[in-house]
């Protein structure tokens, strides 16, 4: 009887390990010519995802932008507009395909477009800004360099 407790436990500790690295870890993903990692996505999460990313695009052309014109209060509001909060339309089915390095390097970027609308408005200071902004955009580089989006297979 003891061994068959055991047995139960052991097999649903595999089951958990495993949806822990299919659903967490590991994500929707699969080999591409460019070799990147390809994420395979729904057409709709597939441009949920890229509407984020021209999100991300227009914060930085208008945070420059305010930079030249010296307008720190509207450069902090263009970056707090690429912050966590618009990571909320994510739906959870979409993070389950994502792999982890890629949800990483998305919540790091949100949250430095947060921490970059902070420092704006407090310390007014173009190199700083500019500074964090670059370091910020090593995150765009790093991610599009190692991953893509494609279509999945329709079932
Ligand atoms: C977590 C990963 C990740 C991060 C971080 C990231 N991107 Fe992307 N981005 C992607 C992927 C993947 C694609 C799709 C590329 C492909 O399929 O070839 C993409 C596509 C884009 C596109 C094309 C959008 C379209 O409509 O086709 C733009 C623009 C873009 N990213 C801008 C940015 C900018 C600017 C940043 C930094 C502030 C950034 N991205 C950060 C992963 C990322």
């Amino acid at each position: 009887m003891h061994k068959f407790y055991l047995s139960v436990i052991f097999i649903l500790l595999a089951v958990i390990g495993f949806g822990t690295y299919k659903f967490i870890l590991q994500g929707a993903v699969g080999n591409s010519p460019d070799n990147r990692i390809s994420i395979k996505l729904s057409s709709s999460e597939r441009n949920l995802l890229l509407k984020e990313m021209r999100s991300f695009l227009s914060s930085i052309q208008q945070i420059t932008q305010s930079l030249v014109k010296d307008d720190f209060i509207k450069a902090a509001k263009a970056a707090r507009a690429s912050g966590r909060a618009a990571q909320k339309d994510v739906p959870g089915s979409l993070m389950s395909k994502l792999p982890l390095g890629f949800k990483k390097l998305g919540f790091d970027t949100h949250s430095r477009f947060d921490q970059l609308a902070l420092d704006t408005a407090d310390m007014v200071d173009k190199q700083l800004v500019l500074t964090q902004l670059s370091t910020l955009m090593q995150n765009c580089v790093s991610c599009h360099a190692a991953y893509r989006l494609d279509l999945e297979k329709q079932q």
